[in-house]
């Protein structure tokens, strides 16, 4: 995690938040290749659940929403993590994940002393992770809202917005890519758990059961466990490194009849990086109960009216990062040096390609190495990739390990023989190391197909 943080920072991916005043914990800044990394991510991931289907809808929903919103999701009363303060040094740990002073026993037990000073721990308390705030000038009960800890609440609210002016025959979605907020008592492993993060949402509305056997609803889970792994493929994770956990009675959520974590392999263990959960009627019954607002949903086939059941599959974006970035770092040796590069997919890279003029100081390897550079970029942007860059900075050696560390996958040189002997140019592979020449024609074709 140590090199992947630091490769972050000296490559400008991502910075603490607020960083010259000391930081602020849980916070995390992205720089510009952190935003074309993730920008890319959201990209594959609407393309996939709203572009490609004809069931989605996306929202962009307020972050505030009025406070009854929280009341009726159940996050007023229950969101909460266990809280324990240390008596001597005032220090606050979640109590569920202080570990036990014998470092053999590697389970949650809760220890009874403060792992900082050793002093006496309090009693544990619940501790309400949402941010609470006031909108307009009153600070009294009437203007109290929250920042969203989940943009789920952001589509419920919207479901009849949708059904009134889409008429959307079941099944059908709401989607959502947005800012999430928790006040984690110990945000902790960089990205993983924050305390401001975004999510990637959908609420697939589907026909309620008919009776206590009808299981039609599992039909649809399962269809989203397989788009789930195979949006997970699009970003280029490790199959292996992704398991599936099946959430047992009495840990899942008060809303879910079903739950399965997908887990990831981090440097720091096997933790989650996505759910995907059977929300029952439980949110739209609870916001038609609170806002006296009918959320039921009139089937035209069936002629009858219910309130729709739904399927929720929840993507933290921050922790797709992380997983992309964990997965994609590598180390080895490359001729006579060690190097850290990104083996990252060509759809999520930063840069798809870098163009360089094998010297800096001969204008006429500038002056081409500019032309072929402009020629990817207007070829490449017909079809809607972004991503290619000049680079002259610094010796031809040192260019490729900079691009191999941001994870660029091809590299092109003009030299030269690109020059001289009308050779086309150098096209360097960032996984071998290994260079061909293309001819300048076949350049943009060859590519492509290696995209
Ligand atoms: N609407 C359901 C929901 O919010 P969740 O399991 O609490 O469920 C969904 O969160 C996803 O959001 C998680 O699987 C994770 O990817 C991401 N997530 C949750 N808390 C996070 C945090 N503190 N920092 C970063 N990502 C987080």
């Amino acid at each position: 995690m140590e090199s992947i943080i630091s490769l972050c920072k000296r490559r400008g991916f991502i910075f603490q938040g607020s960083e010259i005043y000391g930081g602020l914990a849980g916070t995390w800044d992205y720089g510009p290749l952190g935003v074309a990394l993730k920008n890319n991510i959201k990209k594959l991931w609407w393309k996939r659940f709203v572009d490609d289907r004809d069931d989605m809808y996306g929202v962009d929903a307020a972050i505030l929403m009025n406070q009854k919103t929280w009341e009726a999701s159940g996050h007023v009363g229950g969101f909460a993590d266990p809280l324990v303060e240390c008596s001597k040094c005032k220090h606050r740990f979640r109590a569920d994940q202080l570990l036990s002073a014998d470092p053999k026993i590697a389970v949650k037990i809760g220890a009874e002393k403060c792992p900082d000073c050793g002093g006496k721990l309090g009693e544990t308390k619940q501790f309400n992770m949402m941010f609470k705030t006031y909108v307009g000038a009153g600070e009294d009960t009437a203007s109290v809202s929250y920042l969203r800890p989940e943009t789920a609440q952001g589509m419920f609210v919207n479901f009849k917005n949708i059904v009134d002016s889409f008429h959307p025959k079941l099944p059908f979605g709401l989607a959502q890519i947005g800012k999430a907020f928790r006040n984690e008592i110990a945000p902790r492993d960089f990205l993983f758990r924050a305390r401001e993060f975004e999510q990637m949402e959908i609420e697939y509305f589907i026909h309620p059961p008919k009776d206590a056997k009808d299981s039609e609803w599992k039909k649809t889970f399962d269809d989203f466990v397989g788009e789930m792994k195979a949006f997970m493929a699009d970003v280029g994770l490790d199959a292996k490194k992704v398991h599936e956990l099946e959430v047992p009675d009495g840990e899942r959520a008060h809303y879910s009849k079903r739950t399965i974590d997908f887990e990831f392999d981090w440097p720091f263990g096997r933790k989650e990086l996505y759910g995907l959960a059977y929300r029952t009627d439980f949110d739209l019954k609870q916001h038609s109960d609170f806002s006296k607002v009918d959320l039921s949903y009139f089937d035209e086939d069936g002629k009858e009216q219910f309130i729709p059941h739904c399927i929720e599959p929840s993507f933290g974006l921050d922790r797709t990062v992380l997983a992309v970035l964990c997965d994609a770092y590598r180390e080895d040796d490359m001729g006579e040096e060690k190097r850290a590069f990104l083996k990252l997919t060509p759809s999520v890279a930063p840069y798809k390609v870098a163009v360089f003029p094998l010297l800096k100081n001969k204008p006429e390897l500038v002056k081409k190495a500019k032309e072929v550079f402009e020629m990817i970029k207007k070829e490449f942007a017909v079809k809607g990739v972004s991503g290619v860059v000049f680079d002259d900075n610094g010796n031809i050696g040192k260019r490729y390990r900079r691009q191999d560390e941001i994870g660029t996958p091809y590299c092109v040189t003009i030299d030269f023989d690109t020059l001289e002997k009308n050779a086309g140019v150098t096209v360097r592979d960032r996984d071998t190391g290994k260079q061909e020449r293309v001819g300048e024609e076949e350049l943009i074709d060859f590519l492509q197909n290696k995209l």
